[in-house]
């Protein structure tokens, strides 16, 4: 790549993208868990160009931030107003001179912001194009069953590339061309600065269009070459919420395509949804209705779903994870987690744990073998390996003001419904009774009982509440037992 290595990348951010109707500027809506621009950003990488500047201007301070997140090696450049993408072009190259950084040193690659399907390696035949026949520039197109709205490719009769025409300057003739312009090109860098400086406004949108470069550079008699795409989506741009889910089941598509070839099975890959950072070993079972976000990571041998949505969990091997909603889980191997579970940040289940139906975790840690089956909230707690939480236990970790910890020790039995009231301590082995509420430490080995002892008030259904039901079957039942009881002269 060392002899093509652009100089400079430039991607154009800077439209408003109105046709989203969104607060948020187009290029940061995402598509697999990555912004349109993310994406772009990412295949421009492959080319590992000298410089990438991004030209923003609409929702310049949120791009500016997401950019720094992101990709903090990139330039940016404000274009204040959006006089075409020429001008945007010559705003990027200008504002890169100010930055003493000249772009002579290699040829200059054109992207826009809003076309997640582009790969790295698409950029790579462009650029390959574009080297071997020494081209001044070469335009990335593709032939569209519907090239409405597109710039149409201009070809002579041998076949070179003359002109580009916006579909509003467009005649009869040129409307009929299914090439299109997918507005992404390599140009060489002084043959660009020399066009840049030619282009005028005289067209239907008054602007500087760099697709006007095009005829200039052959006014110079300079070649222009193409490099048509071979998959268009790759160039599809997105403009509004119909294009988003568009490219987004295109990526869906893909990425799943991937991981089954990679081994593994998807029962409905229709309906399965993964991050582009999602990591999946051979032999992961994904069931129906998966949504895997941010870099989640699952072992071999895991199986996901149905309906389960983990954000940037681990799930160590032969887990099984049903019915699930997790966020920064760590799910240990085999462990057993669902239906409608909730794991929250900082739930840690060590190997062979079960975190059961209707069960809460937040920042706590299960060791190995340790089992939360129903009803329970853990939060804040360190529960040891081997031990067992009873039914519709709670840790009562908070109390207005402050959080705080539960321990429990190894191989420790809490009874069901109970309250752990923060900060409490359960020994290893311990015990605690059903119903009870531990507010003191309790000792390895201890049984706890927090809970007031049962009285029976006799016959209190009959004398206050006669003829209920409840007092007709409580006298059955008397008059039953008295049959049964063994008479006194037997
Ligand atoms: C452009 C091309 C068209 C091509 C199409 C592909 C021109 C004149 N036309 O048309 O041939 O088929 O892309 O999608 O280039 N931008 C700026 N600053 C500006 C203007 C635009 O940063 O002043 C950015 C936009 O944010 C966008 C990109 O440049 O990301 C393309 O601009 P847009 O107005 O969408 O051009 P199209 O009309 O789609
Ligand atoms: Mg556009």
């Amino acid at each position: 790549m060392s002899s093509n290595r652009p100089s400079v990348v430039v991607i154009l951010a800077a439209g408003e993208g109105k046709r989203m109707k969104s607060a948020t500027p187009k290029v940061l809506h995402s598509v697999a868990g990555r912004s349109l621009l993310g994406h772009v950003i990412e295949a421009a990488a492959t080319l590992e160009p000298q410089h990438l500047v991004v030209v923003i201007g609409h929702g310049r301070e949120q791009v500016q931030e997401h950019i720094d997140e992101i990709a903090p090696w990139a330039v940016t450049v404000v274009q204040e107003e959006q006089k075409g993408t020429g001008h945007a072009v010559r705003v990027a190259l200008a504002g890169l001179a100010e930055r003493g950084i000249s772009a002579e040193a290699g040829p200059v690659v054109v992207l826009t912001g809003d076309t997640p399907l582009l790969t790295g390696g698409t950029l790579v035949s462009l650029l390959l194009e574009h080297t071997s026949t020494q081209a001044s520039a070469t335009v990335l197109t593709a032939r569209l069953d519907d090239p409405t709205g597109y710039g149409r490719i201009v070809r002579e009769a041998d076949g070179a590339v003359s002109a580009i025409v916006e579909h509003k300057d467009a005649d009869e003739a040129h409307l009929r061309i299914d090439e299109i312009n997918s507005g992404m090109y390599a140009f060489d860098s002084a043959a660009l600065a020399d066009a840049l400086g030619r282009l005028t406004t005289d067209n239907a949108q008054g602007e500087e269009y760099l697709t006007d470069a095009i005829a200039l550079l052959r006014d110079r008699a300079l070649t222009v070459a193409a490099s048509v795409c071979a998959d268009h989506h790759e160039i599809l741009g997105v403009n509004d919420r119909v294009q988003l889910a568009e490219a987004a089941g295109i990526m869906r598509d893909r990425l799943n395509d991937r991981w089954m070839r990679e081994g593994v099975t998807m029962v409905d890959p229709a309906t399965t949804w993964l991050d582009v950072d999602v990591e999946l070993e051979a032999d992961v079972l994904i069931r129906p209705q998966v949504t895997l976000r941010g870099p989640t990571s699952v072992a071999s041998g895991a199986i996901i779903g149905p309906s389960t949505t983990l954000t940037s969990c681990e799930v160590a091997s032969g887990a099984e994870v049903i019915h699930t909603w997790a966020e920064l889980a760590v799910i240990g191997e085999r462990a057993k987690v669902g239906p409608f579970t909730y794991l929250r940040p900082g739930a840690v289940l060590g190997a062979s744990t079960k975190a059961g139906a209707y069960v809460e975790i937040k920042n706590s840690t299960l060791g190995d073998g340790a089992k939360v089956p129903h009803l329970s909230y853990v939060g804040d707690a360190d529960i040891g390996a081997g031990s067992n939480i009873g039914a519709a236990t709670v840790t009562v970790n908070y109390d207005g003001v402050e959080k705080h910890r539960t321990i429990v020790g190894e191989h420790a039995r809490v009874g069901s419904d109970t309250m752990l009231v923060a900060p409490v301590t359960v020994g290893d082995g311990a015990y605690t009774a059903a119903g009870s509420v531990i507010t003191e430490d309790v000792p390895a080995g201890a049984m706890a009982v927090g809970r007031s002892r049962q009285r029976n008030v006799e016959g209190w259904v009959e004398r206050r509440r006669p003829g209920s039901p409840a007092a007709e079957a409580a006298e059955r039942a008397r008059q039953d037992d008295s049959h049964d009881r063994p008479s006194e002269s037997a």
